[in-house]
C-alpha cells in the first residue's frame, strides 16, 4: 500500500479505491502531487514542473537552486506549509523559536513506512484491529535552523478510502519553544471548482448544513467555545460543484478533537487550493519545554470519487468498526425513557418507580434518571460538583433495585467537568473552577468549568463518580456538559500559561472519560453537551452515542438528524420521542426509529391510542434497527432542496433495507416515485408501503410510486426485503394506495 520511489523520491500510497502521492524535492520540502482515484504511478514531470515559476529560493547568501530548477515557495503544492517563507498561504505550523524566531520552515530528514498504526499519546484515535489492517508512512522533517522535529503521519487503510493524518513535534534544542499553531493535516490542491459544506447550529438547532464556494477568500470553519460549541462542527466536506449524493468527487474531512478547532480553506492567485485542520490557534500559545514533545489531534481525510454517499458511507464504517467504543459499536442499544423531559426536576423514588413499571409495559428497556438527583438540586443553580445522592428526594438503591427486578435498565446522568458556586466542593476549593475571579466572570447556567488541566481536580471528579458507580449497579450514564468557557483561568496552570488552557482541558477531559470508560467498560455511555453542542470523533471514541438535541420537534428533527447523518452513523445519535404534538405519536417513532431510539415523556400522559401504538412500534423497531445500526444510509432526496427529506439504510447484504420519506408542506397529487438505492438490481423484493414485489433494478430505476395528496409532515417508514418469488408486474404501481394504515 506505501511504496516509496528512492530514485525520484515518491511516496505512494495508495489502496484499491484511493490514491495519495507525495515528492521530496530537491530542497526537501514535501511537494503535494496527487490525492484521488486510485492510479498507478504518476510523473514527476509536468506535475511538479506546473508550478516552477521565475522565483528562486536563498538559504543565508547562497541561492541554492540551480540554471534548471526553480522552486516557487508561492505556487507549489505543499504538505507542510512554511511560515515567514515564500509561501505565504496559510502555515502549518508556527513556533517561536530559542532566538525568537517565528520564521518555521521544516524539510524532509528521513522517513519510515511500517506495518499498522501509530496512535497520538493521550488523544482520542482511530484503532487498527490487526496490523495487517494497515500501513504508516512516518515522515521526519528538520527545522532550517534549530534542533526541531516534526514527524508527519499518514496512515493508509486497506479497505477503505480513508487516510489518518496527525503530527508530533519534538523539541530537541535545550530550550522551551512556543507553538501558536500546529496543523493536524495539510491538503493543498488543484481548483476543480470545489466549494464546501460545513455544519453550523445553535442550542435547539443543533445541525445544519451550509454550503460555501471556495474562492479567493479565505473560509475558516472553527469554534472558540472550549467544548460546547455548537457554532461549527469539526467535520467538513469539500466537493466539485456539482457532485452532489451520488456523484462526482468528495474529500470529506473530520477532526478526532473535541475542542476548538480550526478549518481554512481558500484558493491562492493561481488558483491552487489549501486547506489546514488544526485545533483553533486563537488564545493558542503552547511551550514545549526541552525535550518533550507536542502532538497533534488526528484528521480524518475520506474520499469519494462517486457523491457524498459514498463518503457517508465510508465514514460511517470506519467510525463503528475502526472508533467506537468496541463492547456497543455493532450493536443495537435497549430502547430508553429518560426522566428529563416529562419530569425535569421534579421527581422522586414513587414517580421513578412508575416511571419504571409504565417503560415496562411498553417495551421500553432502560429508563434514565436525569439531571436532579443529587446534592440540593431542584433546579440548574447548585450542586454540580457535589456528586452524594439527596436522599430526602430518591433512594436510588431501592430505585435500582426496583428497575432490574422488572427487568429494566438503569440509567444516570452526571455532568462532571462542571462545577456550581452553590456548592460544598467550590466553597471548600474555588480554585477547582476554572475561572477568573478577578473579571466579573459570566455564570452561564449558573456554573463554571471544573479546571481539568490539574490532576488533583481530575482524581476529586473521578473519586466521586467512584463512590456513586462502584456502590450502584448502573447501566448507562448520560453524561452532559452544558455552558461554553468564558473569562477562563486556571490558578494551577497561572497567568503565563493561558495560551494552554483550551487544549489541556480537553486533555484533562479525555483523561477523565479514559479512566471512566476503562473502569466501567459495560457502561454504556452517551455523552451530551446541552444537546449535541460536543457531537464529534473525539466524544465518540469514548461513548457510542452521543444526544442528538434537546429540539425533539419533529420538524426541527427531521433536519438536525439529516444535517448529522452526513458525518456521524445513525447508531451515534439519541433520537427520542418527546411529548410535542406538532406530529402524531407514529410520526415522531418513525423519525426517532432513525437514530438511539428512545423517549422523553411520561407515559402516563400518553392515550390508550398512543400507548399501543408504542407498543406496536417498539417490537417493530427490535425487529429493524439492525438495518439502522450497521447499515448503508443513503440520501434519497435531500430537504435543502426538495419538500422532502428521504433516506434509506439497506443491509451490507443488500437484503433488507428501510426507508423513511418527510415532507415538510402540504402537497396536492403529483407525480412522485420514490427511487431507492442501493439495492440488487437483479434481485425482488417487498415492500410494506405498497404490499408489492418489484425488482430490485425497477425500484431503483423508476421507484415507487406516491403520486398522492401528501399532508404537511406526513412521514412515511416501510421496509423493503428480499423475496425469491418473482414480481407480480413491474407496471402495478398501485399509487392510490399511500395510505397511512399501509405504512409497516
Ligand atoms: C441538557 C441536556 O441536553 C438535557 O437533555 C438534560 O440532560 C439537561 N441538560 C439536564 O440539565
Amino acid at each position: 500500500m506505501i511504496s516509496f520511489d528512492s530514485r525520484r523520491k515518491i511516496f505512494n500510497l495508495s489502496n484499491e479505491e484511493y490514491s495519495y502521492y507525495l515528492h521530496v524535492n530537491k530542497l526537501g520540502y514535501l511537494i503535494h502531487l496527487y490525492s484521488g482515484e486510485r492510479l498507478d504511478d504518476i510523473t514527476l514531470e509536468r506535475v511538479n514542473e506546473r508550478y516552477i515559476e521565475r522565483y528562486a529560493y536563498f538559504d543565508g547568501q547562497k541561492e541554492v537552486c540551480d540554471e534548471s530548477y526553480y522552486f516557487s515557495g508561492q505556487g507549489s503544492l505543499f504538505e507542510c506549509g512554511a511560515n515567514l517563507t515564500s509561501d505565504l498561504r496559510g502555515a502549518y505550523a508556527i513556533i517561536e523559536h530559542t532566538d525568537k524566531s517565528k520564521l518555521t520552515d521544516f524539510r524532509y530528514y528521513s522517513h519510515e513506512i511500517i506495518n499498522g498504526k501509530v496512535n497520538p499519546e493521550g488523544l482520542p484515535h482511530f484503532k487498527i484491529h490487526s496490523n495487517s489492517e494497515a500501513e504508516t508512512l512516518i515522515i521526519t522533517l528538520k527545522d532550517v535552523k534549530e534542533e526541531i522535529y516534526l514527524n508527519l503521519y499518514y496512515t493508509i487503510f486497506k479497505k477503505k478510502a480513508a487516510l489518518v493524518r496527525f503530527s508530533k513535534l519534538f523539541n530537541r534544542t535545550d530550550k522551551s519553544i512556543f507553538l501558536e499553531r500546529l496543523a493536524s493535516i495539510q491538503f493543498d490542491f488543484v481548483n476543480k471548482n470545489y466549494e464546501l459544506i460545513s455544519i453550523h447550529g445553535q442550542w435547539g438547532n443543533d445541525k445544519e448544513l451550509e454550503v460555501t464556494p471556495i474562492g479567493h477568500s479565505k473560509i475558516v470553519v472553527n469554534d472558540n467555545h472550549g467544548g460546547r460549541g455548537f457554532r461549527q462542527n469539526p467535520a467538513i466536506i469539500i466537493k466539485e460543484k456539482d457532485a452532489n449524493y451520488d456523484f462526482g468527487e468528495v474529500y470529506m474531512f473530520a477532526l478526532v478533537y473535541s475542542g476548538n478547532f480550526k478549518f481554512e480553506v481558500g484558493l491562492d492567485e493561481y488558483d491552487q487550493g489549501r486547506l489546514i485542520a488544526l485545533i483553533n490557534d486563537e488564545n493558542f500559545r503552547y511551550e514545549v519545554k526541552a525535550k518533550e514533545t507536542f502532538v497533534t489531534p488526528e484528521c480524518v481525510l475520506i474520499y469519494s470519487s462517486k457523491g457524498i454517499n459514498k463518503a457517508t458511507q465510508t465514514i460511517h464504517d470506519f467510525t463503528r468498526e475502526n472508533l467506537l467504543p468496541e463492547k456497543f459499536a455493532l450493536k443495537e442499544r435497549p430502547i430508553l425513557i429518560n426522566s428529563w423531559e416529562p419530569f425535569m426536576f421534579d421527581f422522586d423514588t414513587e414517580k421513578i418507580k412508575k416511571l419504571i413499571l409504565d417503560a415496562k409495559e411498553l417495551g421500553i428497556e432502560q429508563v434514565v434518571l436525569d439531571d436532579g438527583w443529587f446534592g440540593k438540586r431542584n433546579a440548574d443553580n447548585s450542586s454540580l460538583g457535589d456528586w452524594e445522592i439527596n436522599k430526602n428526594k430518591i433512594n436510588l438503591k431501592e430505585v435500582i433495585d426496583f428497575s432490574h427486578k422488572n427487568g429494566i435498565k438503569f440509567g444516570i446522568w452526571v455532568e462532571p467537568e462542571m462545577i456550581s458556586p452553590d456548592s460544598e466542593i467550590f466553597k471548600k476549593h474555588p480554585e477547582y473552577a476554572l475561572c477568573d475571579s478577578t473579571k466579573n466572570p459570566t455564570l452561564l447556567r449558573h456554573q463554571m468549568v471544573m479546571d481539568l488541566t490539574n490532576d488533583e481536580v481530575i482524581n476529586y471528579v473521578f473519586e466521586q463518580l467512584k463512590n456513586l458507580f462502584d456502590n450502584y449497579n448502573i447501566d448507562y450514564c448520560k453524561w452532559d456538559f452544558n455552558r461554553y468557557f468564558s473569562e477562563i483561568y486556571s490558578s494551577f496552570l497561572g497567568r503565563e500559561k493561558e495560551g494552554e488552557i483550551f487544549h489541556r482541558f480537553v486533555l484533562g477531559s479525555y483523561k477523565l472519560l479514559d479512566m471512566f470508560t476503562k473502569r466501567y467498560p459495560n457502561v454504556l455511555l452517551e455523552t451530551c453537551a446541552s444537546g449535541a453542542g460536543r457531537f464529534d470523533l473525539g466524544m465518540l471514541f469514548y461513548s457510542p452515542q452521543i444526544w442528538g438535541s434537546d429540539e425533539t420537534n419533529p420538524y426541527s428533527r427531521v433536519m438536525i438528524q439529516f444535517a448529522t447523518n452526513v458525518f456521524y452513523p445513525l447508531s451515534t445519535i439519541g433520537a427520542h420521542v418527546s411529548a410535542s404534538n406538532s406530529l402524531s405519536m407514529q410520526d415522531k417513532i418513525i423519525i426517532s426509529a432513525f437514530g438511539t431510539y428512545g423517549f422523553e415523556l411520561d407515559p402516563a400522559k400518553v392515550s390508550d391510542e398512543e400507548k399501543k401504538q408504542i407498543i406496536e412500534f417498539n417490537k417493530l423497531v427490535k425487529q429493524f434497527h439492525h438495518i439502522v445500526t450497521l447499515g448503508d444510509y443513503y440520501v434519497l432526496s435531500s430537504p435543502y432542496k426538495t419538500n422532502f427529506a428521504s433516506w434509506m439504510c439497506v443491509t451490507k447484504d443488500k437484503k433488507e433495507a428501510l426507508v423513511f420519506n418527510f415532507n415538510f408542506k402540504r402537497e396536492q397529487t403529483k407525480g412522485r416515485f420514490i427511487r431507492l438505492k442501493g439495492l440488487n438490481p437483479d434481485k425482488y423484493y417487498f415492500n410494506s408501503l405498497t404490499n408489492d414485489v418489484y425488482k430490485g433494478d425497477f425500484y431503483m430505476k423508476v421507484g415507487i410510486n406516491i403520486s398522492a395528496p401528501l399532508k404537511e409532515g406526513m412521514t412515511m417508514l416501510f421496509v423493503i426485503k428480499e423475496v425469491n418469488t418473482i414480481a407480480k408486474t413491474v407496471l402495478n404501481h398501485k399509487a392510490n394506495q399511500v395510505k397511512r394504515e399501509k405504512l409497516l
